[in-house]
């Protein structure tokens, strides 16, 4: 059982904060605007679930998730997440984040820049190329013809290590597109962003993804 605090409680944080618990782990959930505003979403997952500020959820946590809007990566709390797994479910979209010229010109990646924010947490980019509602939908067991596969990069092998064994209980396989540098292959625009791919797929769309798009 792992204590996961998850920072954002919208699409995927909700999605992912479900399959956590049915997994049978507890969750500490957050969002920007408080606890009380999480109180429908704590009662749906029932007793191993608690609503809490974002700074709780990352001192609660055994394991982090990160899934905000990108340009928000600046107010997550980075002592509470010192020496923990992260995982990191952003993408970068201009409309809602604003221009980030360092990502535009492929000097940098967006897991990359939580990275940054976070330099004594273990980042590792998960869950970030597949809609929300397919992470309770899409999932499968182990050895399923065509499994859906996901793909995770990090510079620490421990996390990349525990994300693959997440996705498995999930129902996914897994690519492993480390060190974090490479984790452009899966952002937004690349052939494997949001796109249903099994694993022999999902390698073949990350060889060919283009720097920049
Ligand atoms: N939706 C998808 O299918 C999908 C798929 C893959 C990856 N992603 C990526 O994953 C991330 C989350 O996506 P989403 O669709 O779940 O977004 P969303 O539905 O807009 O939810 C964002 C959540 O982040 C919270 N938040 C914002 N600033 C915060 C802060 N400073 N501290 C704590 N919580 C904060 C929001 O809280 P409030 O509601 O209180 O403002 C909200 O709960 C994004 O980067 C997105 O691009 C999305």
């Amino acid at each position: 059982m792992t204590v996961f605090g998850i920072i954002g409680a919208g699409h995927i944080g909700s999605q992912l904060a479900r399959v956590f618990t049915r997994l049978g782990h507890e969750v500490v959930i957050a969002n920007s605007r408080g606890p009380e505003t999480l109180a429908g979403l704590v009662a749906e997952l029932g007793p191993s679930a608690r609503a809490a500020t974002a700074a709780e959820a990352a001192g609660a946590a055994e394991v982090a998730v990160v899934t905000v809007p990108l340009r928000a990566i600046g107010a997550i709390p980075v002592e509470p997440l010192a020496g923990k797994i992260v995982l990191d479910t952003d993408n970068y979209y201009v409309d809602r984040d604003g221009r980030i010229p360092a990502l535009d010109r492929g000097e940098a990646t967006v897991s990359g820049l939580l990275q940054a924010h976070l330099p004594q947490s273990k980042v590792v980019k998960a869950f970030n190329h597949l809609y929300a509602a397919d992470i309770t939908t899409d999932g499968s067991p182990a050895g399923t013809p065509n499994r859906r596969a996901l793909a995770t990069s990090s510079d620490f092998p421990d996390a990349v290590r525990f994300v693959t064994d997440l996705y498995d209980a999930a129902g996914f396989d897994t690519v492993d597109v480390s060190p974090l540098s490479e984790s452009w292959r899966v952002e937004r625009g690349r052939p494997a962003y949001v796109v249903r791919e099994n694993r022999a797929e999902l390698e073949a769309s990350l060889a060919r993804a283009p720097r920049t798009v």
